[in-house]
């Protein structure tokens, strides 16, 4: 299949596999560019930018293809080296980086001068026109299904999709939401050139997490997610567990009062333990209401063929069958 995605990205299949804090190791992007999508590793989980380098040199031992990394610009007392996870995403010759957070303006002159494609991920139409205006090559769009921070605008795909598909002029993926080819055929169907997945690539066999996690999500409804951090406007949908159940009652009791390090417990520093230990009740973890379209754990492979078999089924079979019916 050829999308301006898979043209900009110079990639086999418009899938992109999110940048996934604590998942987005080499293994993960390899495994998903090894598959003909878009692998990506998550910078800031390697904790600094030589580990980032190192990260970087090690999936390419383990793929040719290409495949890019996640830039997450958080609000933050004492940011992370920025400028050196820049500098170590230019020489180690990556060509696609994912932002996400704050506007990635700053950024853009060093990575666009290094010649590499620069994706940011939007929760609303409005920062997608802001992404095109300020030279981003393309947008994931995340709507409110999506696992992670879909903003506070609460703006489910089935509208953000053909909103965005109305105003942007840039190539765009869906994001949030997308499990298999029923997901990528509707997301073209709405104006997308491609999709974006996170939650489902975790339940893969090459995902470098603890088991516990895939059967969590196999386990898991489209009922099990729950946002948290709304009041501190940092909204995140996690899954169901208890110290998001303890968290939640913080939110409910302490109001419009509630600062972060009233629940610093239950979100700082959680990911190792529940990804790397498996230990499920740590801590509040980001899912996405698509867990409740995830029934096995594939390889990225099987998950990425059996997506474009599908959607190739839909619209050649299925859509151009009513047609002629
Ligand atoms: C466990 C997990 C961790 C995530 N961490 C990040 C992150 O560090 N940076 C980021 O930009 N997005 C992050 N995301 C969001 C994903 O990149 C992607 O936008 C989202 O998962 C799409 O929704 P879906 O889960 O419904 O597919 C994370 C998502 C999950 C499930």
């Amino acid at each position: 299949m050829k999308t301006r995605i898979t043209e900009l990205l110079g990639i086999e299949h418009p899938i992109i596999q999110g940048g996934m804090h604590y998942v987005g190791f080499a293994e993960m992007a390899a495994a998903v560019s090894n598959a003909g999508a878009l692998g990506i590793i998550t910078g800031l989980t390697q904790g600094t930018p030589e580990k980032l380098a190192a990260e970087i040199r090690r999936c390419r031992d383990m793929t040719s293809k290409p495949f890019g990394v996640n830039l997450t610009f958080l609000p933050s007392v004492k940011p992370p080296d920025y400028p050196g996870y820049i500098k170590a995403i230019i020489d180690g010759g990556i060509k696609i980086v994912e932002t996400a957070g704050n506007n990635p303006q700053k950024w853009l002159p060093a990575l666009q001068e290094a010649g590499i494609k620069v994706v940011h991920k939007c929760t609303s139409v409005r920062h997608s026109l802001k992404a095109e205006s300020i030279g981003c090559d393309a947008v994931s769009v995340d709507g409110f299904e999506c696992g992670g921070h879909p903003g506070e605008d609460d703006v489910p795909n089935f509208i953000l999709l053909p909103r965005a598909a109305e105003e942007l002029k840039i190539p765009f993926v869906a994001s949030g939401g997308m499990a298999d080819g029923r997901s990528l055929a509707a997301a073209l169907a709405l104006g997308a050139d491609g999709i974006n997945m996170g939650t489902r690539f975790i339940a893969t066999k090459e995902a470098p997490v603890h088991d516990n996690v895939k059967q969590a999500l196999l386990a898991a409804t489209e009922l099990d997610t729950r946002l948290v951090m709304r009041p501190l406007r940092n909204t995140e949908r996690v899954l169901k567990n208890k110290a998001v159940d303890r968290l939640l009652e913080k939110e409910k009791t302490l109001g419009s009062q509630i600062k972060f390090e009233d629940i610093i417990p239950e979100v700082a520093g959680v990911y190792p333990r529940i990804m790397t230990e498996g230990d499920m009740e740590a801590g509040a973890w980001s899912c996405g209401m698509v867990a409740g379209l995830i029934r096995d754990i594939p390889t990225c492979k099987e998950l990425v063929d059996r997506t474009m078999r599908e959607a190739t089924d839909i619209i050649r079979a299925r859509l151009t069958g009513l047609l002629a019916a």
